[in-house]
């Protein structure tokens, strides 16, 4: 059966993840992350100083890139590839709240998107991948076979994360949560590079009143129709 490349971009919090992986799974598709991977470059820049609430030293962080290796590597446990920054699993520190404040302040420069960029292309060489983020379907795979753009009201959206980052222990209000997933969606959508925006072949998917299990099958029937 011939293979495809599946682009799914959107609002932060949708769900997107989730969706990809479950679609990759059931299709024996790859499945990449691409948030994780500006998460991790993020993590980065805050761990040497280069970024904060306040301030970013976009040269230095620039000149830095060229010593940030990033890997995926499968864990068999988990069912799903975790992010490695320079041979450490960074997996939970990259979901912090710390880093969802500062990663879409990181995502705004060139260097950084271009590097991140021709990584994911690489990836996806080969089709039978799976990709999530934001510029996905505009910017790394044009010409992407399937395209979904996920959408859901911010208060939905904000819910799903707040419980998330609850689960994981982390102490968190959800006002804050939801002013995060409202300024990320806002800086994401303005920048001047490569902003969140539907690919004009892409399908609008709002799943704000959706379970997971409808989610999953009705995205699996637009990819069955593709293949
Ligand atoms: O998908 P996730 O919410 O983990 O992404 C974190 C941030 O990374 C986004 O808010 C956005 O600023 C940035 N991002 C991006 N382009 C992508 C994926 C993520 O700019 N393809």
């Amino acid at each position: 059966m011939e293979k495809i490349t599946i682009a799914i971009d959107g609002y932060s919090s949708t769900g997107k993840s989730t969706i990809a992986k479950q679609l990759a799974k059931a299709l024996n598709y790859i499945y990449v992350d691409t948030g994780a991977m500006y998460r991790a470059v993020t993590l980065y820049a805050m761990r040497n100083g280069f970024v904060s609430e306040n301030a970013c030293d976009v040269e230095a962080l620039i000149a830095s890139l060229q010593d940030i290796e990033l890997r995926f590597v499968y864990n068999d446990a988990a069912g799903f590839a975790e992010m490695y920054l320079n041979d450490e699993n960074v997996e939970r520190e990259i979901r912090t709240m710390e880093v969802s404040k500062l990663v879409s302040k990181v995502a705004t420069i060139e260097n950084v998107r271009q590097k991140l960029v021709a990584i994911q292309q690489k990836m996806g060489l080969e089709k039978g991948i799976v990709m999530d983020g934001r510029d996905i379907g505009t910017v790394v795979f044009p010409n992407a076979e399937l395209k979904i753009f996920m959408t859901a009201s911010p208060e939905k959206r904000a819910t799903r994360r707040y419980k998330e980052l609850l689960d994981k222990g982390e102490e968190v209000k959800y006002s804050e949560v939801l002013k995060n997933v409202e300024h990320r969606d806002y800086v994401d959508s303005h920048r001047e590079i490569s902003p969140l925006r539907k690919a004009g072949d892409a399908i609008v998917f709002d799943n704000s009143d959706m379970g997971l299990e409808d989610q999953f099958s009705r995205i699996l029937d637009f990819a069955n129709r593709v293949i």
